[in-house]
């Protein structure tokens, strides 16, 4: 039997943020975060398991991962002992974005890995089941199994069963939501988001403050998204983004991702919006800045985007699709 299958999986952007890990090797979250699921960014991995293979390869965006970069093998492992096979594995994974720049490749690339990984060793998983594994990866990577606006609920118990992510609402619920996503540097991160999270949890005084208001964030942003309320949306998914960046900044040593072109956005997108031109943005762990708007303020915003130093280019993202399996091979 041929043990082998491709996936693809969009990249989700949080609009409630997951910072910090409860149980970092299950990947169990302190708290709930929720996200849109974006097409335009996504990965494509195919994964074949075989005898053929005399031992375990992967590359990423044509560059092949080193031995010690232990995530992503194991994560392989993890499913292979699930399943019960022993063979070797390769795989190929390609993104159509920057990787490692806070654009969230780590949840589109675990989520395709996962669910290519889990198809070519004959495991026939749930989405809950497949988000609960594709968790384990990355822990934003369990938001991707989805496609919509989707909730990652933090869960209780300690083998982290109910730890996995469910959809709001589809794709096609508010066909208009727009994410605007700005490129301002591709260089790699200087801190990952995993080490920079573990920081803060250790180190930050507002971490407790966070958490205690976190329920009310996801309260406000799921009304906003089941309302289809840009404007309680927006206003809470930014808030909620410079609420994390408070912490990141507040930590020790402080984990500072943004750069002048960052500020320049954040200025601006705070001025369009003054003019009367609604817009909303949101950071991760890193410079770039995603602006939040409706589809008949796209092309406008877009415009002005551009115009800003410092943007090397926009990617436009409508809600996108659930991950899924293709027929097409990248080998
Ligand atoms: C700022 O999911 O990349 O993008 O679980 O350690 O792999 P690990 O971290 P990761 O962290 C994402 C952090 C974030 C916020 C978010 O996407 O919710």
């Amino acid at each position: 039997m041929v043990k082998k299958a491709t996936a693809i999986a969009n990249a989700n952007i949080a609009l409630v943020k997951y910072w910090g890990k409860r149980d970092k090797n299950l990947i169990l979250p302190y708290n709930g975060s929720i996200s849109l699921t974006c097409d335009g960014l996504f990965t494509t991995t195919t994964v074949e398991f075989s005898d053929k293979y005399a031992e375990d390869l992967v590359i990423i965006n044509d560059k092949e991962l080193k031995k010690d970069e232990k995530d992503i093998l194991g994560h392989l492992e993890r499913i292979r002992k699930m399943a019960g096979i022993k063979e070797k594995v390769r795989v190929v994974s390609k993104s159509n974005f920057p990787v490692a720049a806070g654009l969230a490749s780590s949840a589109s690339g675990l989520a395709a890995l996962t669910l290519a990984a889990a198809k070519a060793a004959g495991l026939n998983l749930s989405q809950r089941e497949l988000s609960i594994l594709a968790r384990q990866g990355s822990g934003s990577a369990c938001r991707s199994i989805y496609g919509g606006f989707v909730e990652w609920l933090k869960g209780e118990k300690e083998d982290g069963s109910d730890g996995y992510a469910k959809q709001i609402v589809d794709k096609n619920s508010w066909p208009e939501f727009r994410m605007i996503v700005t490129i301002l540097s591709e260089a790699k991160k200087k801190i990952g988001s995993r080490a920079g999270m573990a920081q803060t949890v250790e180190t930050c005084p507002y971490y407790e403050s966070w958490l205690e208001t976190i329920n009310q964030d996801l309260e406000i942003i799921r009304k906003g998204i089941l309302k289809r309320d840009f404007t309680i949306a927006g206003v809470q998914a930014e808030y909620n983004c410079l609420k994390m960046h408070a912490l990141m900044i507040a930590t020790k040593p402080a984990i500072i991702y943004w750069i002048p072109a960052t500020m320049e956005i954040i200025q601006s997108v705070i001025r369009w919006r003054e003019e009367g031109l609604e817009c909303y943005f949101t950071i991760d762990a890193g410079p770039n800045v995603k602006v939040l708007c409706l589809e008949k303020d796209e092309k406008e915003i877009n415009r002005r985007l551009l115009g800003l130093e410092g943007v090397i280019k926009t990617i436009i993202a409508k809600p996108g699709d659930d991950a899924k399996i293709i027929d097409k091979h990248l080998f």
